[in-house]
This record gives C-alpha cells, sequence and structure tokens, in this order.
C-alpha cells in the first residue's frame, strides 16, 4: 500500500466530530490528512503531517469528503424533454410520463443502455459523487428489471429493485395482478441482483396497502427498503416507511405535523431531492421543519428523465442551501453523511481515521463554495478508493 499525505489543506470536513472543532462538521483548518488507496490512516495540523509514500500540497484549498448519492434512477433511454417544455407551460407533473419511459427503455439494447449510464455516472462522477446509488424501475417485466439491475451493478454497490414504479400498460385493467408479480416472480428473480428495494407510493402510483405487501416481501428476499413517499400528496407514504423503518423516505413535499415527528424520531433518513423541484416548477420541501424537529436529511439528485435531470451534486447543494434555507454545513452534510445513512452505510460520507478515501479537493480554499459559485468548477479533483 502507497501512503500518500494532503498537507496544505485550509479547510477539511471530516464530519468526524471527535475531530477539530468538535462539530457534526468536524471541521478542521490548517490541515493535513493522510491515506493509502483505500482508507483515511491520520488527520491532523499540517504541520504535525507525518511522512509518507507520497505528498500532496493542496495550497490552501479546502478538503470534503466525496458526495453519496442516495437516490438516482440512471438506467433509462429515451427522450422527455418535451414533458419539461409542456410544464414550463403550466401543466403539473402526475407521475404519467413514466410508461414513456418504459417503452423506449424495453426498446433498447444492452449495450446502448449501457453506454448512456456510464455517461450519466461519469458526468455524476464528476461533480463529486464517489458513491451512487441506482433502481432499476424503467422495463417493469421480470426479465426486464433484471437486466436493469444486472447494469446498475456495473456501476453501483447500492442496487435497488423499483418494480413498483409504476403500473404498467398490459396490466392496466389488473393492478393486483401486478402487484402480486413484483412482489412475487419478479422479486424472486431480481432479489439477488439488488440490495434495495423501493416503492413509488404517491396518488396516481402504489397505495400504502399494495407498497406493505411489496416491501414487507422484499424484506422476507433479504433486500432493504426505501420509499419513494409524500412527493405529490399525502397518503400515509412516510408513516408506512416509519412503520417499517425503511432506510430513507424520498421527497417528503406533502408531510403532517404526525409525519415530521415520527421521522424524528425514528432511524429513518428523510432524503430531499430539490433537483426534482427546480425542474417540475413543484413546491419545495420544508427542510427547516424537519431539521428543527431533529429528523436527520439526506440530499441526492434523483437523477431521472421525468423530474430531475439532473447530474451534479454542487447544484443540489446550492438549491438546497437558496431555496430551502438550509445552511451550507448543513446541505454538505446531508449530501455526505446524510447520503450515507439513508444506504445504512458507515464507510463512506466522512473522512475520520477509518473510512474510504472517497474525498473532493475543491478549487476554492472554503467548502462554502460549493454553494456560493452555482454552476461553476469548484470541484477540483476527485479522488475514490479502490473497491
Ligand atoms: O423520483 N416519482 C417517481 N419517480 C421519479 C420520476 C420518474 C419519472 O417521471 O420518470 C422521481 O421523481
Ligand atoms: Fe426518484
Amino acid at each position: 500500500m502507497t501512503s500518500t499525505v494532503l498537507e496544505n489543506i485550509a479547510e477539511l470536513i471530516t464530519n468526524d466530530p471527535t475531530l477539530g472543532d468538535q462539530t457534526a462538521m468536524g471541521r478542521v483548518v490548517d490541515a493535513a490528512m493522510v491515506i493509502d488507496e483505500q482508507r483515511v490512516l491520520w488527520v491532523g495540523a499540517s504541520a504535525d503531517a507525518p511522512d509518507a509514500d507520497e505528498r500532496i500540497d493542496v495550497k490552501g484549498a479546502a478538503v470534503v469528503p466525496g458526495f453519496v448519492d442516495s437516490h438516482t434512477h440512471l438506467v433509462f433511454a429515451g427522450d422527455r424533454s418535451d414533458e419539461f417544455e409542456a410544464r414550463l407551460r403550466g401543466e403539473p407533473y402526475d407521475g404519467g410520463g413514466i410508461r414513456r419511459t418504459v417503452e423506449s427503455t424495453r426498446h433498447a439494447s444492452r449495450h446502448d443502455l449501457r453506454h448512456v449510464t456510464a455517461r450519466r455516472a461519469h458526468e455524476l462522477q464528476s461533480s463529486g459523487v464517489t458513491t451512487l446509488e441506482i433502481k432499476s424501475g424503467y422495463e417493469l417485466t421480470i426479465a426486464g428489471e433484471e437486466r436493469l439491475l444486472e447494469l446498475a451493478g456495473e456501476f453501483s454497490d447500492d442496487v435497488t429493485f423499483l418494480g413498483a414504479h409504476c403500473v404498467p400498460e398490459e396490466f392496466a385493467g389488473d393492478r393486483d395482478g401486478y402487484v402480486d408479480l413484483v412482489a412475487g416472480e419478479m422479486l424472486e428473480r431480481c432479489a439477488p441482483h439488488a440490495r434495495w428495494a423501493d416503492v413509488f407510493c404517491d396518488r396516481g402510483a402504489f397505495s400504502v396497502d399494495e407498497a406493505r405487501t411489496i416491501l414487507l416481501a422484499a424484506r422476507e428476499a433479504g433486500l432493504g427498503l426505501r420509499l419513494h413517499a409524500n412527493q405529490l400528496s399525502d397518503i400515509g407514504a412516510a408513516a408506512l416507511g416509519v412503520e417499517l423503518d425503511v432506510a430513507s423516505v424520498d421527497h417528503c413535499t406533502h408531510l403532517s405535523d404526525d409525519d415530521v415527528a415520527a421521522l424524528a424520531s425514528s432511524r429513518t433518513v428523510v432524503t430531499l431531492l430539490p433537483g426534482a423541484e427546480f425542474c417540475t416548477g413543484s413546491p419545495y420541501p420544508s427542510a427547516r421543519r424537519l431539521l428543527e424537529a431533529g429528523a436527520t436529511l439526506a440530499l441526492a439528485t434523483d437523477c431521472n428523465p421525468g423530474t430531475s435531470y439532473v447530474t451534479s451534486m454542487p447544484l443540489v447543494i446550492a438549491l438546497a442551501v437558496r431555496e430551502m434555507s438550509m445552511s451550507v454545513d448543513e446541505a454538505l452534510w446531508a449530501a455526505t453523511l446524510g447520503g450515507a445513512r439513508a444506504l445504512r452505510r458507515e464507510d463512506v460520507g466522512r473522512l475520520g481515521v477509518g473510512a474510504r478515501a472517497d474525498l473532493l479537493i475543491l478549487d476554492a480554499p472554503r467548502a462554502a463554495h460549493l454553494a456560493y459559485r452555482p454552476g461553476g468548477a469548484v470541484v477540483g479533483r476527485v479522488m475514490r478508493a479502490e473497491r
């Protein structure tokens, strides 16, 4: 193993409260750190930096943990920019376009799907994403969902089975039959390729009872659980998420006071996806209400063709800060350790000793530049540990 010391770090964000300023951010100024190809070995003052095989002088840059994007739908084909334009004319998003992507994706070759997924994954990685979740959900047949999960697995360790994204055309008159398929044979074939199961539980998508049936079957099959909840309306999805102790409920624009209190006293992370509100022109969820209640928040891109064709975590951070009144620290924490919590992972999202050496050297002296320079090339270098 080759050790490398990074020195002259003006601001190091570790998300380890035992380090530096002892806050949740674990902020160390005038810092250095030593890593090998896989882990963080040492963190401290630049003046105390020990010897290592190699030295990188970051010349007064800020260093932050690599972003953990805990919610993406990267594997899809086709184009829905016309829907985006329709929304600019005032048409609301209702989830109806998912079937169009299903149609295009079913007709795409494995080779072409791999190519477009690689391009999107590369864009995310260039924006600083070092850990990525990817969902299926755009074929909705047994073989098709299996194919999407296999492809997703080429780019991610956190692959999510989303057979319950919408009821496909051929089951339009038999939704119970489709729920049985998803919770039965489709799950059986897909579970070996996935770590997680998700359901789009909302008005016009799957009901709370349908989601419970599918998620309980998925848990039985050994998968971890997550949920698209309360994006379009409050039908009780977030409450179901708490009931089932899912790792994360995602979107959460329409929450009751009871939901907020239940989430705050649970282990379930609330993942906010402001790219979706930005792209659809919908109201943003209330991050402050959740933070003040004590809920744990993550931020993710939701990269998908319908609501959020966003491949930049710095943009998500900038939106969270300007549009949802999160502080830069809160947003950066949510985009790193918050994402790790949403994936129930201990090894990423932080830069304390023992964490994976996934880090970003910014072209900036302070992490605040991630929000301060929206659209700018703030992420200078992405270093990702060997897997
Ligand atoms: O997270 N809400 C459901 N799924 C996606 C949108 C999918 C689509 O419109 O293609 C979302 O917003
Ligand atoms: Fe989504």
